[in-house]
């Protein structure tokens, strides 16, 4: 059995570009507080940032999860909705659903998805339309 090191939880808000990456820089904070290995950490942000972005663009509202273990970094979220129609074409690269307003802010390259599940160790995504989305990423220590 693994033991819970650090457990925490940060609630994100749908459309709230102004605290955007906040959850993140949390995230990124308490891992190096805990002397985490620097190239853990850059895997941690990378998913962290785009998940966090994911939920502030793409859904209704949700929040993130970070807990450490002594085996294993995990963040994980949950949303509200919509939920994600065809899993296997959000996955592929450039695929994107974000409005023009959003693209001018520079996100809707459609490589978030994509680029969390190369940064991490194990990558599970549960979806359905109507119901929310579930995302749990691992790193191991
Ligand atoms: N939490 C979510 N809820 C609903 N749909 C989502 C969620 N996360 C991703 N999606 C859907 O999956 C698509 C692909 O996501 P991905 O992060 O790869 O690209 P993007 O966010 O559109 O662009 P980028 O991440 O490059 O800025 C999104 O355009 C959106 O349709
Ligand atoms: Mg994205």
């Amino acid at each position: 059995m693994s033991e819970l090191l650090y457990k925490e939880i940060y609630p994100v808000d749908k459309d709230d570009f102004v605290r955007a990456g906040e959850a993140s820089a949390k995230i990124k904070r308490t891992l190096k507080q805990l002397g985490v290995d620097a190239d853990k950490i850059r895997r941690t942000s990378v998913v962290s940032y785009e998940c966090e972005i994911n939920l502030i663009i793409h859904s209704l509202g949700g929040q993130m999860c970070l807990e450490v273990t002594d085996e294993e970094i995990i963040v994980s979220s949950s949303d509200k909705g919509p939920g994600i129609k065809d899993i296997s074409l959000a996955m592929k690269e450039g695929w994107s659903t974000a409005s023009d307003s959003v693209r001018e802010m520079g996100f809707g390259a459609g490589m978030g998805l994509p680029n969390m599940k190369r940064h991490c160790d194990e990558f599970i995504l549960n979806s359905a339309p109507g119901a929310g989305t579930e995302i749990v990423m691992k790193i191991k220590i």
